[in-house]
């Protein structure tokens, strides 16, 4: 993204074409590929990612980063979305790498993914899953508990080497978003509190262990936030606790991990948090906290990953039954049926996200009614959207796109109802190629075990 490009903020990815109008529906198409082709070529449900438009949100977060700090690192949260061909992308962006699993470190070295600039996360990572990362050679291990740190100095000696830690910590500040996508107040399952003492407690133990090489703190607030303030605050307390570890110690702790959290637009109401003004303003932070300080300014690193991969997908989803009812108030709602639901996006069941939606195949001249999206499932909290305004002649055969589903979404999709997966399919200047097939009954099939009962040993 050059200096000039404003970053996009909408919730649609930046070479999505859609000819239609508000709600009278359209033709859709993405980075030149029609929705209606994609559909009979793939199936649907179908995830559609523009890489163009990775790639674009991947450079405009590293850049911002980069120009606030110079040196600096940008690690993409690889919960939000990973699969090899993604991991494979990252790698050729130079960026690198969040992981908080076994399976999604394997992922990263499937594609070759440099060890080195990984980091492994976790508030419970497993010996299996630390001796994993270690023998890989990740760059940084974030240490969540105090169990944790005995179990990484173990793990580390055993293997003969030092290994490279962060500290998570929890710096006690209220990131004003759902509560279960909330991470940074006292009562909560992660990190050591800066508040109890416990922050403190941690470095004076890791710092003991040899076979751990202490570089830095690291803190993440939450996720899908728009308010500045919470970052300040948090970045403002992390620079507090730098300066207490250098009084004690002697020497600076060279580096601060500020997380990710940075929200994007679901809705046409809402826009994104755009990189040029949430970095600089946390930079002004951590630059006027560390001069008050006599503290050099740590190398920072930054760890986005709905910002990135978010609104660069857009699920295409093909209307099955649809029905109407007469609510209390007298007014009609129709029930319109699509062949996926909270299997693929399990978002507005868990925690209330709202999305939008439009008619992808056609434009229609029918009126709009009151609609819910609902899915597949069997469970009536199986809706994908609530409450939205649709062609009243909607029917079984159209096709219905909802932008903004790239994180979260296939990452988080399940098997309920033993409904397969869908597949990603990146697409980019007229050209498609899928990234994740689709799953088949077959697959489902492959782990059901059929024996005889036996005794354990
Ligand atoms: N860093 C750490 C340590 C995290 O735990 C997370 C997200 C991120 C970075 C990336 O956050 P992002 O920039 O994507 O917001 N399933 C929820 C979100 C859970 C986020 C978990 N941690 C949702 O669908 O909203």
């Amino acid at each position: 993204m050059t200096s000039d490009m404003k970053y996009p903020t909408s919730l649609f990815s930046s070479n999505l074409k859609f000819d239609g109008e508000n709600n009278a529906g359209g033709v859709l198409s993405i980075a030149g590929c029609s929705a209606e082709k994609l559909v009979k070529e793939y199936g649907s449900p179908l995830f559609v990612i523009d890489q163009a438009d990775f790639y674009l949100r991947t450079n405009a977060w590293r850049s911002a980063i980069s120009s606030a700090f110079g040196d600096s690192q940008l690690y993409y949260a690889a919960k939000s979305f990973i699969s090899v061909e993604v991991a494979k992308w990252l790698k050729e962006l130079k960026v690198g790498l969040d992981v908080c699993s076994g399976g999604e470190l394997a992922v990263a070295l499937a594609a070759d993914f440099p060890a080195a600039d990984i980091e492994f996360h976790g508030n419970n990572k497993s010996e299996v899953e630390i001796t994993a990362a270690i023998k890989a050679g990740v760059g940084t291990i974030v240490i969540d508990s105090f169990d944790e740190i005995s179990r990484v100095s173990k793990i580390a000696k055993e293997l003969n080497k030092v290994q490279k830690i962060y500290l998570r910590l929890t710096p006690g500040v209220d990131a004003h978003t759902h509560e279960f996508i909330s991470t940074a107040h006292e009562d909560v399952k992660f990190g050591f509190s800066i508040a109890s003492g416990a922050a403190l407690d941690a470095i004076e133990k890791c710092t003991a262990q040899s076979t751990l090489s202490l570089a830095g703190i690291h803190c993440h607030i939450g996720s899908q936030i728009f308010e500045v303030d919470g970052f300040k605050a948090a970045a403002q307390r992390l620079v507090g606790v730098l300066a207490i570890f250098r009084d004690k110690y002697s020497k600076e702790l060279p580096e601060l991990n500020i997380g990710g959290g940075y929200g994007i637009a679901y809705t046409k109401d809402e826009t994104a948090i755009a990189p040029e003004l949430v970095i600089p303003a946390i930079a002004t932070v951590i630059k006027d906290e560390c001069a008050k300080a006599k503290l050099s300014i740590p190398r920072i690193s930054i760890e986005p990953g709905r910002a990135i991969v978010g609104p660069t997908t857009t699920t295409i989803y093909l209307v099955g039954t649809t029905k109407s009812v007469t609510l209390d108030s007298g007014a009609e709602r129709r029930y319109v049926s699509v062949d996926g639901g909270m299997s693929d996006n399990i978002r507005p069941a868990l925690y209330g996200a709202t999305y939008s939606a439009f008619l992808a195949n056609r434009t229609s001249s029918a009126k709009n009614i009151s609609s819910r999206i609902v899915g597949k499932h069997c469970e009536s909290g199986d809706i994908l959207i609530s409450e939205i305004d649709l062609p009243s002649d909607i029917k079984s055969g159209d096709l219905l796109a909802m932008p903004a589903t790239g994180a979260y979404g296939r990452s988080m999709a399940s098997n309920y109802n033993h409904i397969p997966r869908p597949a990603v399919v990146a697409v980019i200047n007229g050209t498609a190629r899928q990234i994740l097939r689709r799953e088949n009954e077959a697959d489902l099939l492959n782990l059901d075990v059929v024996q005889a009962p036996r005794q354990l040993p």
